[in-house]
């Protein structure tokens, strides 16, 4: 800078050299006068982090500065300083320190796109700098060693270990993750955390806009977690409070690889680290992790079930579903709730307790007990487990009451807090109270059967038949071809079945089929049941029936349904199943936001269940049973979401025992019929084989064989599979909501297998046992399928317009029949 080095030429170029291979490539720090350009970045010294101009897609040209991991392929973003005013035109823009110790973002026109927010407002004076530290912490420093700003004070959606992420500061919210806009976008979106200011600042939120979307249980549960280990290494998180400074921090173990908590624009709060090996980033934990973890998607007074393998909406004891279709609509009391003094509570342990609470100070669990169970506006509390730190030293009152509906309840796996539930009446009573209200009832009833035994006895003998089928249950002894007494069958009485179903009404209505609609039903007031009430006209005698159904009944295999009972009433006919609250396997494989919920381990277990159903249908039950409607929406999902099919034996319940192999009523379902079946009405073993074929192909896909338009330029879900197998392409096939994690070698084969099974030739696809073999046995060679023929009922069926046929190309059955 002086004249002495001016003269020297060769020096000066000396240090222009050392200055751009330093300036250019490695320093950690920008001074006053040298600002960044693009293309310059800034290293942290160790490596770690760099600090620079970035375009987040190639396509875009917008300009941002922000700081990235230096040592990873994948550039991952982690502070991003003008998210909201990216630098698009065509000039040239910097990063400087200027002479009054500001961080400023501009460009050559003077446009000023970015400016850091120093604490100092005066009094700056010249001469600071600004540092990238290894941590990926940008800090403003002055020359007296007095940091002005930082990044981690300033943070975007990314929090880094040993980052204090301010919370609160004097009882007010202070900081806020924002998400990106979108993939790409760094600027605002609508996803945000924060502390929940209507909860004394005892619990976190992840935002949608300004409605809550998720919310951490109170602060002990879930941010100040320690010890929390994935891989080996181990990370604490918790809260930290200096004065009116509530802090958020977590570190994690010396050597452990690069760990992030996002907040994804998807809403989801994700703890990543990055993995060596595989080179991505891998998800350790995320929040929240189910449909039902989502903010009050139980509705009032119902709860997230997380214990569950599948999490679900549930409802405490004493509660029940308001609409057991919509779990969103809550639970409501079984019993109207009277303010008394013998209400008790019901406990229920490790919940996430609910939302809108008040905060009683001061309190013993006992004191906090009393002052809920005298209030009969208080509907629950619990002596949450706040930590000592966020209450303030010396205060150990833990009390939280609720006067309101209970939102957004969770069961959580681990540990978390007792939540006391306000029930009606005491079971235990007043025993001598009771007494006085219960003797002259007993006295009534005592004196009303013996009245109704005198009149039975008088109306004698020939009334016997009809008294009994109105008994509630009445239990038919059956027995068996070699005349052995067997199961124990029960007739369930019409006036049940109209009590349990609500009169058949639509909101008990589960589905509709090509046999006839189901209902939800409760007997007894215990047991949940489904009741298929049969369409008229099954040209059945009622003994028939009977004896159909009782051989049916006696079918027993764990994936299949239970048949439980039937009713027969006048020309009507009705079959009681076991309940499944999953339903149906359609349900889950065809809807966008449960697709993801069965992973594949699943879909495989549900595989092979299905086909061993179906194996013993065909051969190892003594009747040989064929289907005939073999769907998705006919295998239902037990608690464990493994299978069991339903409606076996309808066809043979429906038209008879049939030993003759054509039939002309056709009963089925377009898209699963196999093509000899819907064409000629020839019915075999295979053509469950065919349907099971179909069903395996969804299940892998997620594709509904029956809209053939969600697979551009193929005429349907077979045609493609054949398609992308014989190109060696399967992995195409596979849906999407499971591909990651899943074993491409087993997919693949289930995709063979199901080829195999869909041949047009009846005599090329394998039986169920061989299915189930090959499922099984990984390693055992597969035939070569052959290409299918594709076939559409319009096709082949040109009388289509002349006769009776019915088809539909939902996924209603299919019931015509045929003037042959
Ligand atoms: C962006 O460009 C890089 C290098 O040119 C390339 O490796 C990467 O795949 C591109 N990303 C996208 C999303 O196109
Ligand atoms: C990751 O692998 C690279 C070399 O591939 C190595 O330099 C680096 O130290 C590894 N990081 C960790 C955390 O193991
Ligand atoms: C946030 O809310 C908007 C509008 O209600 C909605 O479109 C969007 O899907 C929501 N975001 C998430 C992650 O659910
Ligand atoms: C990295 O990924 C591989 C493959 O998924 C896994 O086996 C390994 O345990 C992972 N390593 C770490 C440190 O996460
Ligand atoms: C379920 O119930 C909620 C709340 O009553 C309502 O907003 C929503 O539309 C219902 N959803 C369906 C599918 O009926
Ligand atoms: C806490 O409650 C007790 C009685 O339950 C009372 O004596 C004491 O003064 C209270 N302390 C505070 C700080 O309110
Ligand atoms: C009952 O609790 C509510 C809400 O906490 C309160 O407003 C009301 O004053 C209480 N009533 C009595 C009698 O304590
Ligand atoms: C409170 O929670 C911590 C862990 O978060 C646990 O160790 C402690 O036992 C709990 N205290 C009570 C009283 O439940």
């Amino acid at each position: 800078m002086d004249r002495r080095t001016a003269s020297i030429p060769v020096f000066i170029f000396l240090i222009l050299l050392l200055f751009l291979s330093s300036g250019c490539q490695s320093a950690d720090r920008l001074t006053q006068a040298k600002p960044l350009l693009p293309g310059d970045v800034l290293i942290s010294n160790g490596g770690d982090f760099a600090l620079g101009f970035f375009s987040p897609t190639n396509s875009s040209n917008s300009l941002y500065i922000g700081i990235w991991y230096h040592s990873i392929p994948e550039l991952t973003v982690v502070w991003v300083g003008n998210r909201d005013n990216p630098i698009t035109a065509p000039s040239t823009p910097k990063l400087a320190v200027t002479s009054n110790s500001e961080l400023v973002l501009s460009d050559s026109k003077g446009r000023t796109f970015w400016t850091a927010k120093t604490k100092i407002a005066t009094a700056r004076g010249a001469g600071a700098f600004a540092v990238l530290s290894n941590e990926g912490n940008f800090v403003l420093r002055l020359p007296r060693g007095m940091d002005i700003w930082q990044s981690f004070d300033d943070p975007t959606d990314t929090m880094l270990p040993t980052m204090r992420f301010l919370l609160s500061y004097k009882a007010q919210v202070a900081g806020r993750f924002v998400a990106w806009k979108g993939p790409g976008d760094p600027s605002t979106g609508d996803i945000s955390c924060s502390i929940d200011p209507t909860s004394n600042n005892l619990q976190a939120v992840i935002w949608n806009g300004t409605l809550p979307y998720f919310r951490y249980g109170v602060v002990n549960n879930d941010l100040s977690v320690s010890g929390v280990t994935y891989h080996g290494n181990s990370l604490s998180q918790g809260t930290v409070i200096t004065g009116d400074k509530m802090y958020w921090t977590f570190t994690v173990s010396p050597g452990s690889p690069y760990t992030r908590l996002l907040l994804h624009y998807t809403g989801k709060m994700r703890l990543l680290s990055w993995n060596n090996t595989t080179s991505s980033w891998a998800v350790v934990s995320e929040a929240p992790t189910a449909d039902c973890d989502r903010y009050a998607s139980c509705g009032p007074f119902g709860y997230c079930d997380h214990t569950e393998a599948i999490p679900t909406c549930r409802c405490p004891d004493g509660f029940e579903l308001v609409d057991s279709l919509n779990f969103s609509k809550g639970c409501r009391r079984k019993e109207a709730l009277r303010c008394r003094k013998g209400n008790h509570f019901t406990i229920m342990p490790n919940m996430k307790v609910p939302d809108k609470f008040l905060f009683i100070r001061n309190r013993s669990f006992d004191q906090c007990a009393a002052e809920c169970s005298r209030n009969c506006s208080c509907m629950a509390y619990a002596y949450a487990n706040l930590s000592a730190a966020t209450m303030g030293v010396g205060d150990t009152s833990r009390c939280l009451v609720w006067t309101g509906d209970l939102i957004d309840l969770e069961k959580a796996s681990s540990f978390a807090d007792n939540l006391y539930v306000r029930l009606g009446e005491s079971p235990v009573q007043n025993n001598g109270e009771l007494l006085k209200i219960l003797l002259p009832i007993i006295a009534c009833l005592l004196l009303l059967a013996f009245a109704a035994l005198v009149w039975k006895c008088k109306r004698g003998k020939q009334q016997k038949n009809k008294v009994q089928t109105k008994m509630m249950l009445e239990y038919f002894r059956s027995t068996d071809e070699a005349g052995n007494k067997s199961i124990e069958f029960p007739f369930v009485s019409f006036h049940d079945i109209v009590a349990a179903t609500d009169n058949f009404s639509d909101t008990n209505m589960l589905g509709k089929g090509g046999f006839g609609k189901v209902y939800k039903g409760m007997l007894d007031g215990t047991t949940d049941v489904a009741i298929k009430r049969l369409s008229k006209g099954s040209g059945q005698g009622t003994e028939e029936f009977r004896n159909e159904v009782v051989l049916i009944a006696k079918l027993q295999h764990k994936n299949l349904v239970k048949l439980l009972g039937c009713c027969i009433h006048e020309d009507e006919k009705m079959l009681v199943y076991e309940y499944l609250p999953n339903k149906s396997l359609d349900r889950f494989l065809f809807d966008s936001a449960r697709k993801s919920m069965v992973q594949w381990p699943t879909r495989f277990k549900i595989i092979q269940g299905v086909a061993r159903g179906i194996m013993y249908l065909h051969q190892d039950s003594r009747l040989t049973i064929i289907h005939r409607d073999l769907k998705a929406s006919n295998i239902l999902l037990d608690k464990e979401m493994s299978p069991k099919i339903s409606d076996f034996g309808m066809a043979r319940i429906f038209c008879g025992d049939q030993h003759q192999v054509n039939t002309n009523r056709i009963v089925g379902t377009y898209g699963y019929m196999s093509p000899e079946y819907a064409m000629e009405g020839a019915f075999s073993v295979k053509s469950d084989t065919y349907s099971f074929g179909v069903l395996l192909l969804e299940i892998v896909s997620g594709l509904k064989i029956s809209s053939p338009h969600l697979i551009l330029d193929f005429p349907n879900l077979i045609v493609y599979a054949w398609n992308l197998w014989k190109d060696g392409k399967t992995e195409d096939l596979v849906d999407p909501s499971v591909k990651e994690n899943c074993p491409f070698d087993e997919v693949s084969r289930c995709i063979h297998i199901g080829l195999l099974c869909v041949q047009d030739s009846p005599n090329s696809r394998p039986l169920m046992s061989a299915v189930v073999f090959m499922l099984e046995n990984k390693t055992t060679p597969l035939p070569i399928p052959m290409q299918p023929v594709y076939f559409s009922c319009r096709d082949a069926d040109p009388g289509r317009t002349g006769n009776s046929r019915v088809l539909s190309m939902n996924d209603m059955s299919l019931t015509a029949l045929e003037g042959r």
